[in-house]
């Protein structure tokens, strides 16, 4: 099992690269079900993650290649078996993304539940309530969710709340639906955006993604289309939090600093000097950090997949910093690790009370979720001496060859088996 070694106590400086965003590539790649013809993704981010959709979409019968731009080409001319089974759901929740498109294509779908995760329950209820509006009849047999429908028809969903994935789903599915749907209290995340690009690229018909309306017009086929996925926001603000709170100075570099204001905001109220343009970001920290409160919520307020990080950086801010988590129920983990390098927090209810303490020291650490594993490596990165972070493979479901790019920014840093 891998783990990373980390020599911390050294500034970041230089520049990185941005690789595509997984959270927009996952649903991108489920969108390939829609038609019959080519769709090919380019600025696939090499993950864990992309590799297993990438699987389960093959098991099923899409023809998949990389082109010589390092695009991925997939051709779903024929379903042969619209099954997503448990052993490759449970790696990866982001599978039931293939629900919407495979009851909008073949009219049928066998889809392992997701089951829990470590950071909580994540139920699908809004995924199923979405496609049952839609016409679809679903039951749940043995741990799988059969969903049938001879055609969707098109409905008017108002969600009981934002959930990203089921605005994704629910898109994909009601775009060859019959018939105009709307779907209000629709997630706003900029990977919703992406997706809804993919798919008008494809034919599609969908308005208003990255409002909390969204108006999809169903069509009678999609075709295929060759789309770039965007940049990934949360990999960004993971090298600008690591930048800041090592007291460094770095430009990333193919980025979009306009969907990142709010996690800007607090690196600028936390003391660092931020500057950007319109692929890049540009951040230079001012000396010692101040703390900064973190209140998660949906886009565009400050994102919980970036909550572990400010955790790590607040670590050894100058002062105490509240960090409230209101989006998942257990996303804490993180903090029981931090503290085994002498990190002060406690944790009450959803808040983790952060005191910031003169220094952090290295020790051995354990990822238990992918953003839990990217504050351990901050905290790395923030300590003297050595730190070793156990079961890696959490980090490489969604950080692509983190201890290169770190390493180029000067981290010392290296992967060992
Ligand atoms: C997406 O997960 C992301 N994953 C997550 O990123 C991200 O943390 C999350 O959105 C929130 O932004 C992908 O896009 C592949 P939700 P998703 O449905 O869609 C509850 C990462 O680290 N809920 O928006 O699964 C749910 O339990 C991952 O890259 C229901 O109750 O999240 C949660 O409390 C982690 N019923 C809240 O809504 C439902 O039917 C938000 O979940 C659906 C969700």
């Amino acid at each position: 099992m891998d783990r990373l070694l980390i020599e911390g106590g050294v500034p970041l400086s230089g520049e990185a690269r941005v690789s595509g965003a997984k959270n927009a590539t996952l649903p991108i790649l489920c969108a390939a079900l829609l038609t019959e013809e080519p769709l090919t993704v380019t600025n696939v981010p090499h993950l864990r993650d992309v590799t297993t959709m990438l699987n389960l979409l093959a098991q099923m019968g899409v023809a998949i290649s990389m082109d010589e731009q390092l695009g991925v080409e997939l051709v779903a001319a024929r379903i042969a078996s619209p099954v997503a089974p448990y052993e490759l759901v449970r790696t990866m929740r982001a599978s039931v993304l293939v629900l919407g498109p495979l009851i909008a294509r073949c009219g049928e779908a066998r889809v392992s539940l997701p089951g829990g995760c470590a950071i909580g329950l994540r139920p699908v209820d809004q995924h199923l309530k979405g496609l049952q509006a839609l016409g679809a009849t679903i039951s749940i047999e043995h741990g799988y969710m059969l969903a049938r429908a001879k055609r969707l028809r098109s409905a008017h969903i108002c969600m009981d709340l934002v959930t990203v994935t089921g605005t994704e789903n629910l898109m994909m599915a009601a775009a060859l639906a019959d018939g105009t749907t709307v779907l209000e209290n629709a997630a706003r995340e900029p990977e919703v955006v992406d997706l809804a690009n993919c798919l008008n690229a494809m034919g599609a018909k969908v308005q208003g993604a990255g409002s909390d309306i969204i108006t999809i017009e169903g069509v009678t086929r999609l075709h295929g289309a060759r789309y770039r996925a965007m940049a990934d926001r949360i990999e960004t603000g993971t090298f600008l939090a690591a930048a800041a709170a090592t007291g460094g100075s770095i430009t990333l570099r193919d980025v979009r600093p306009d969907i990142l204001d709010a996690v800007l905001d607090k690196l600028r109220e936390a003391g660092a000097h931020v500057t950007s343009g319109p692929d890049w970001i540009a951040l230079e920290a001012n000396g010692a950090l101040n703390a900064v409160n973190v209140r998660t919520a949906p886009y565009p307020a400050f994102p919980t997949d970036m909550q572990a990080q400010f955790v790590a950086l607040n670590s050894v801010a100058r002062g105490t910093a509240l960090v409230t988590e209101t989006v998942f129920e257990n996303r804490f983990m993180h903090v029981q690790e931090l503290k085994r390098l002498g990190a002060d927090i406690e944790v009450e209810g959803n808040t983790a009370v952060v005191k910031g303490v003169g220094h952090l020291d290295g020790a051995s650490v354990m990822a238990t979720d992918l953003r839990a594993s990217a504050s351990l490596v901050l905290g790395g990165l923030i300590a003297r001496g050595t730190t070793t972070v156990d079961r890696v493979y959490h980090l490489d479901r969604g950080y692509e060859r983190i201890e290169e790019k770190l390493s180029r920014l000067g981290a010392r840093i290296r992967r060992a088996r």
